[in-house]
């Protein structure tokens, strides 16, 4: 089994533990609820708490903890400047969600950061347009930093039933199977055939696919995880062998840091037993904000043995009219006018409007999932005004 990131699972989870209720309460967000689960269940190892300002800068200059591990996006617990005044190195504080009690934490540094810094090199941008960074500066401005103990489990999605594995549990699993070799995959989309194609060709040469969507906070306007999950699902008992593939979810929140949290997807997929781990085309990208391929680029910055996961680089794949089948620039001479390539706004415009993308495309089984179910979020947006 793969070594997990720095060579040991963290593990700070302690449901047996009472919190003090007369500690502080800091008001955690979806991000930072969702961060703190990542952390106590080793996800994020070596990580044991939000980020102290030494690991913070080194991180936000390098992409390396201040250990020199590689790490590329920093994971921080945003405060107001009110709520910072009234903390001291040492505290105990309790880490709270709608009135729940989820997790504490030892303060071992309070610190304000620079966000205009962390923006344009995390994100490569402090255009407030990139959902990223907006929510980079909507959140608090004051971070607290220190080792974190989960002692209550954030509730589970009803649509993650049987597909909540922890990075133990996913192991476990991977041992089960008997994979020596797994290849992670990760997306915020419904699988589509290109997704598919790489996949499975990835699967010619590795054991087994953890599919590993991410089901934490998204951007307004992408697919909600809760339909996904029903097109995974659809999608892996019509064409995936069931003794080669796992579906299991992420909880973590979107990014959209495109390089910079392809390094990031890579070193958690690492964590929960994966040994190869798919980079395509635009991975974790938004808008035009990176290069086609510099999310595969960035892996150049770093030794193959730091990295410790084998990156499987993709070219853009689409589907070939002339070779009537899938392939990318690598595999197929003809132009990009024999090419079926739809863009994710024009697919959720057809979906939206109850029209069927190609099956070149989409599976049509999965398409008309996505068709059924985005007519049911529409009558239910119009029936809550
Ligand atoms: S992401 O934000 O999670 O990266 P998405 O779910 O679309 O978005 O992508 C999942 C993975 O598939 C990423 O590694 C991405 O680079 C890759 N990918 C998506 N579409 C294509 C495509 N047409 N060709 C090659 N790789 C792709």
């Amino acid at each position: 089994m793969i070594k997990p990131h720095g060579d040991k699972l963290i593990d700070r989870v302690d449901t047996s533990y009472h919190p003090d209720e007369n500690d502080e309460r800091i008001q955690l967000d979806d991000m930072a609820l969702s961060d703190l689960e990542l952390i106590a269940t080793g996800a994020y190892s070596p990580l044991t708490g939000f980020l102290k300002e030494p690991d913070y800068q080194a991180v936000v200059d390098g992409m390396r903890l201040d250990s020199g591990l590689p790490w590329s996006i920093p994971i921080t617990l945003p405060v107001e400047a009110e709520v910072a005044s009234r903390l001291r190195i040492h505290d105990t504080v309790n880490l709270v969600y709608d009135e729940t009690i989820y997790g504490v934490m030892s303060i071992e540094d309070i610190f304000t950061p620079d966000k205009d810094v962390e923006a344009a090199k995390v994100f490569q941008t402090t255009d407030q347009g990139h959902p990223g960074v907006k929510k980079l500066y909507e959140r608090p401005n004051v971070y607290l930093g220190g080792p974190v103990t989960l002692v209550k489990f954030p509730p589970k999605a009803a649509f993650s039933d049987g597909y909540h594995l922890e990075p133990i549990q996913t192991r476990e699993k991977i041992t089960e199977f008997g994979w020596k070799s797994v290849v992670g995959f990760q997306t915020r989309n419904p699988v589509h055939r290109a997704h598919e194609y790489i996949q499975k060709t990835a699967l010619e040469n590795v054991d087994g696919l953890l599919l590993h969507p991410l089901v934490g906070e998204t951007k307004a306007g992408d697919i909600p995880s809760d339909l996904r999950m029903e097109c995974y699902q659809i999608l892996l008992e019509n064409y995936y062998p069931a003794d080669r593939v796992f579906l299991s979810v992420f909880p973590a929140a979107m990014r959209y840091a495109g390089p910079r949290e392809a390094v990031f997807h890579a070193l958690v997929r690492k964590n929960y037993g994966c040994t190869h781990f798919i980079v395509g085309r635009d991975h974790a990208g938004v808008g035009d904000y990176y290069g086609t391929y510099d999310a595969q680029k960035i892996f150049d910055q770093f030794s193959e043995e730091e990295i410790g996961i084998t990156i499987l680089r993709f070219e853009n794949s689409f589907f070939c009219r002339k070779c009537e089948g899938m392939g990318t620039s690598k595999t197929c001479p003809h132009g990009k006018e024999h090419h079926i390539a739809l863009s994710g706004t024009k697919v959720r415009k057809m979906l939206r409007e109850g029209n069927m993308p190609p099956k070149q495309f989409s599976r049509p089984e999965v398409a008309s999932k996505l068709i059924e179910g985005m007519a049911e979020t529409v009558s239910e947006m119009r029936s809550n005004t």
